[in-house]
């Protein structure tokens, strides 16, 4: 199974993006093949319709390709005031977007539709960042996403993870894993 991982922040030390990096040594002993993208590396800019008229970014037409590749994805999603990042977001909203003039792209939904998706979320606070996923949740079901029912949010991510930037806790390791184990179950079956 084909699983893309990514974080919503492109900041240096991110929780996220540690999180991201355990799912994607986890999904490798599950046998699965996995890209993690790394959203921060992607030259996309604010959306705004006036830029996309005069031509979709060459990076959101990598991203659609990227999407459109993997079955299975699970997104770790910071959160900023009870919601996940204005990152996510727009990198989300420019790959939902049609691109003007380009047939093979007509359809916003088509690198989301199918896609089997687990959600997980990280914060230096008591809950994790479980507030995100809700919304996020909302967003993907609207583009045509299967949203694993099994999701896990880590909390206190400051003290979470050792040196090597391994999960400490045996506890949390276990909920990671059962989120993946879900997605990767799921999207063997749901996957066109
Ligand atoms: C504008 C802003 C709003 C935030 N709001 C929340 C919040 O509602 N809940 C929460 O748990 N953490 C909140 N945080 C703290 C983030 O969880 C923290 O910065 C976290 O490290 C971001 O994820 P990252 O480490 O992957 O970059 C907020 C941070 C910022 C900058």
């Amino acid at each position: 199974m084909k699983l893309l991982v990514f974080a919503g922040s492109s900041r240096q030390g991110s929780y996220n993006r540690r999180l991201a990096s355990v799912v994607t040594s986890l999904a490798r002993v599950a046998g699965a093949a996995v890209t993690q993208l790394e959203l921060g590396s992607l030259d996309i800019p604010l959306y705004n319709a006036d830029l996309e008229a005069v031509g979709t970014p060459p990076d959101v037409i990598r991203l659609k390709q990227v999407m459109l590749a993997h079955p299975a994805w699970i997104i770790c999603s910071p959160e900023y005031n009870g919601s996940y990042t204005a990152l996510l977001k727009n990198t989300l909203d420019w790959a939902s977007s049609p691109v003007k003039n380009d047939p093979d792209w007509a359809d916003g939904t088509l690198p989301f539709r199918n896609k089997v998706v687990g959600l997980m979320a990280a914060s230096p606070g008591a809950l994790g960042g479980l507030r995100s996923l809700g919304h996020l949740t909302t967003l993907l079901i609207n583009l045509q996403c299967w949203v694993a029912p099994r999701q896990f949010a880590l909390g206190h991510a400051g003290q979470a993870f050792d040196e090597r930037g391994h999960l400490n806790s045996d506890k949390q390791l276990s909920s990671v894993q059962a989120v993946i184990d879900q997605v990767l179950w799921a999207a063997a079956r749901l996957s066109p």
